[in-house]
């Protein structure tokens, strides 16, 4: 285990922002987080994963530190379930793959998210109609002040719509070793939202299988959204606003397709990507700032922006949708 000083974080995050850190450190072991976390102890500091869902707007004063733990493992299964233990440094997709060619059901809507196993519960990741908390077991994190090691279950993780204690009361003061998933002997197959039917269909499948799923979330993931390691972006910026019933009733007077979707009782969640491209954002490019062309949700770097410009960008569409709609965006992607 090294410190390092004055590094670039652009490989280390999906943005390809390039910017420095104060102090930089990988762990492979718990051991080596634990030597890290006592040598830096009076630093700032940041745990990244795949660093998939982050724009840095400056240089980090304080320490980036890196998960690196690997391994995945049956643990546990009974009869409707198996148990499986991902190191945090697990490539989220890789773990997916792996669930898939032993017959783990489960995560098959969640293909192809970029990122690391680790952040799954932070931000309870989700698409296609199934978030983490559907097959979170449990997890086990080290408190980084105390020195501790903790684990939470699933209504210690109180999840939300991209939300969970890691984003809120515990932001920044845990960091997460590894998750237990539960994932299912029998499939249970989510196929209703979004295009995974028509895709199934265009893909001529006739027995519906994870592998099937899985390969028509891919087709349809990388019809719309760019590769991080092509074109720099953190996938959805904001999160689909959710709005009061009487707001979306009078919005839907003005604009009568605006998409709507169930929420809890009394409100609807609305397209974020819909209510930006209707502020003509979508493939609008500043330098090399942009809104995606083929999903407005997205922003992008298209080789050497910085990220105090594609903030800039996110504040300029926050204020048109707000003059608009009177719908606040709140971004999704965090901030430093
Ligand atoms: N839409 C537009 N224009 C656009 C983009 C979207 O009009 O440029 C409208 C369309 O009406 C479309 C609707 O928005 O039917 C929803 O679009 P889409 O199915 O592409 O999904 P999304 O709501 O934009 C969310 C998640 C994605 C996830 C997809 C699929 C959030 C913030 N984003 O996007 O998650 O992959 O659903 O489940 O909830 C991420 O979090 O990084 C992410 C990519």
């Amino acid at each position: 285990m090294t410190i390092q000083k004055n590094i670039s974080l652009r490989p280390f995050n999906s943005f390809g922002i390039d910017v420095l850190a104060k102090y930089f450190a990988a762990f492979s072991t718990a051991e080596e987080l634990r030597e890290i976390v006592a040598q830096l102890s009076n630093e700032k500091m940041l745990l990244l994963g795949g660093g998939s869902n982050i724009l840095f707007t400056k240089d980090f004063d304080g320490a980036v530190v890196k998960n690196n733990l690997k391994g995945i493992e049956l643990v546990n299964e009974d009869t409707a379930y198996y148990y499986v233990k991902a190191q945090a440094g697990e490539n989220w997709h890789d773990f997916v793959k792996y669930c898939i060619n032993h017959n783990y059901a489960g995560v098959e809507n969640l293909s192809l998210i970029p990122g690391n196993t680790g952040a799954s519960p932070i931000q309870n990741i989700g698409a296609y109609g199934v978030e983490i908390k559907d097959v979170f077991y449990e997890l086990e994190a080290l408190h980084l002040k105390e020195n501790s090691l903790q684990k939470f279950s699933s209504s210690d993780c109180a999840f939300g719509y991209r939300e969970s204690v890691f984003k809120k009361q515990y932001a920044h003061q845990f960091a997460i070793l590894n998750i237990t998933y539960r994932l299912r002997k029998q499939p249970l197959f989510h196929i209703n939202y979004g295009a995974i039917e028509q895709e199934l269909e265009k893909m001529g499948v006739q027995d519906l299988t994870i592998q099937a799923i899985s390969n028509a979330v891919i087709r349809i993931r990388s019809s719309k959204l760019p590769d991080p390691q092509i074109t720099g972006n953190a996938g959805s910026f904001f999160k689909n606003p959710v709005i009061t019933h009487a707001q979306y009733e009078q919005l839907k007077e003005s604009f009568p397709s605006i998409p709507g979707y169930p929420a809890q009782e009394g409100f609807i969640k609305t397209a974020a990507g819909w209510l930006i491209e209707q502020c003509g954002w979508k493939g609008y490019r500043k330098g090399d700032a942009g809104c995606y062309d083929k999903q407005a949700l997205v922003l992008v770097n298209y080789g050497n922006a910085k990220g105090q410009e594609i903030f800039d960008l996110s504040a300029s569409i926050i204020q048109t949708v707000m003059d608009r709609f009177g719908i606040l965006l709140e971004r999704e992607v965090n901030i430093f």
